[in-house]
């Protein structure tokens, strides 16, 4: 698979970036303080966004990212080609693992998933290449990952 299967054109990638951007202005971070906003692009060229939505009860917390597979997923969107995740520091934060596992579900090993920071119209305007955006992709981030076709593996009896 060539990488340019998987390269983003320039203005989704600028579309996808600033809908994240959008997104975490709906995080509901009241206990932890730290907003994440996450972006997907589909297949057909819409975008989802995802905030984190916390809990009173911390483990019924919802990551910005699950928040918006969940989102997509649910009124039928399953075609991905890129992901997008910002949060307030000034590094590229990256998902969890819980996180990595849903994207593993759902995207191809090679699928663009940029890591923004959040100081990223500065660094673009201050010349950095990318805005310090750190690409990578679920196969670096969660390698020999337990994946939907191990299940139609065959069995030995
Ligand atoms: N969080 C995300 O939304 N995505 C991640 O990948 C890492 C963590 C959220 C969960 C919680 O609301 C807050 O960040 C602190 O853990």
């Amino acid at each position: 698979m060539s990488a340019s299967t998987f390269s983003i054109e320039l203005t989704d990638r600028e579309r996808l970036i600033k809908a994240a951007f959008e997104a975490k202005e709906f995080a509901y971070s009241r206990y932890s303080n730290f907003r994440v906003g996450a972006a997907l692009l589909t297949t057909t060229g819409e975008i989802v966004k995802g905030a984190n939505i916390e809990n009173a009860s911390y483990g019924g917390t919802i990551c910005a990212e699950r928040t918006a597979f969940v989102k997509a997923v649910s009124e039928g969107k399953r075609s991905f080609t890129g992901l997008a995740v910002v949060t307030d520091v000034e590094s590229a934060i990256s998902p969890c693992g819980m996180c990595r596992q849903v994207i593993r579900e759902f995207c191809a090993q090679a699928m663009p998933i940029l890591l923004v920071p959040a100081d990223y119209e500065k660094q673009l305007a201050d010349g950095v290449a990318d805005g310090g955006v750190k690409e990578t992709c679920i196969g670096a981030l969660l390698p020999d990952g337990f994946g939907p076709e191990d299940l139609d593996r065959p069995r030995v009896q």
